[in-house]
């Protein structure tokens, strides 16, 4: 994962939602000087489950002085191998993907499974809006406003069997489609996992839009998983398979360095990377670094998750 500087997009700005429209709804509420539980007032402009987020802590996570990174920065600086391994090559290289039609199994340990075309996935609850923070175990960041829909509602529609203690995602393969595959940089397709506890947690979202628009090709469309806790390539994009199974899946950054990344990839500035340290960030279009907060600001409504287990142990 090298660091470089951003590059052009198939996008221009003026179509989408402007990120001022994201600020100046951040900056309402604080200006408003809304208190956590003054905020359940003002439900429209807030996802549904909102008030769980906020009987436990911040809204999101959010911190006073984060706001939302430009669309220009968010969909030119990107991580997708499968188009290339500079940070300006997703945008470039995935021009030509086309993410529809598009269909996704959700399959394994589940009393239904099914095939679902995209649109029949997404339909009953999705979400705008969500802003989150995002974390990349290369020590940048960037806030994030994405459209979803909660795992959960997906995983709960199949019924997941008692004996279901994970979940597995795996990416599209296709090296015609995906010119980066070609390559062994990563054992292709790539995959991810999760365990279904935090599969089932209201934060992570399967998201299908940012800025409200669809997903640009380069943040994964159609259908990318987003767990705003853990480090950012837990976010598999471009998701083909959802599979429900009883032993811990593999996923592709561990396979190919256990010793550098995690099956469970929290945010933790406790816990360097052997290489670099992971106690600060330079989040995109700032100066000066921050430090990065522990579960990447997400503490209070996750933290139970992993009640006493060692952290440095399950990083
Ligand atoms: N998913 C696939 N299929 N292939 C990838 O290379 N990169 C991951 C993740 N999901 C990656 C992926 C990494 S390392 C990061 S940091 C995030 O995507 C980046 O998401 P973004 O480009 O939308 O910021």
């Amino acid at each position: 994962m090298l660091i470089r500087s951003a590059g052009p997009t198939d996008l221009r700005s003026s179509e989408i939602t402007p990120e001022s429209l994201y600020l100046s709804r951040r900056e309402w509420l604080a200006a408003a000087g809304l208190t956590v539980g003054a905020i359940v007032g003002v439900g429209a402009l807030l996802p549904r489950d909102a008030a769980a987020q906020q009987a436990s802590g911040k809204p999101y996570g959010l911190q006073a002085d984060d706001k939302p990174t430009p669309w220009e920065d968010v969909t030119t600086y990107n991580n997708f191998y499968e188009f290339g391994t500079n940070k300006d090559d997703p945008a470039e290289l995935s021009r030509g993907f086309k993410p529809r039609p598009w269909s996704v199994k959700v399959e394994g340990l589940v009393k239904k499974p099914g095939n679902y075309a995209i649109d029949d996935l997404l339909k009953p609850s999705v979400v705008e809006d969500r802003i989150y923070r995002h974390r990349c175990v290369e020590a940048w960041s960037m806030v994030v406003p994405w459209r979803g829909i909660m795992l959960a509602d997906v995983l709960k529609r199949a019924e997941p069997t008692p004996g279901a203690k994970f979940v597995e995602f795996t990416t599209l393969y296709d090296p015609s489609r995906m010119p980066g595959q070609r390559y062994p940089v990563l054992r292709w397709p790539y995959a991810e996992g999760l365990r279904l506890d935090e599969a089932m947690h209201p934060l992570t979202l399967l998201v299908s839009g940012v800025y409200g628009r669809d997903l640009p090709n380069q943040n994964g469309a159609p259908l990318r998983l987003v767990v705003p806790w853990k480090y950012g390539f837990k976010g598999i994009k471009s998701i083909v398979r959802i599979r429900l199974t009883d032993t811990q899946p593999a996923t592709a950054w561990n396979v190919s360095a256990p010793d550098e990344y995690g099956f469970y990839s929290n945010v933790n500035p406790t816990v360097d990377h052997p290489r670099w340290s992971q106690a600060k960030e330079r989040r995109i279009g700032e100066f000066l670094r921050r430090p990065t907060l522990m579960f990447n600001g997400y503490a209070n409504q996750v933290s139970s998750l992993y009640a006493g287990m060692d952290l440095r142990k399950n990083y």
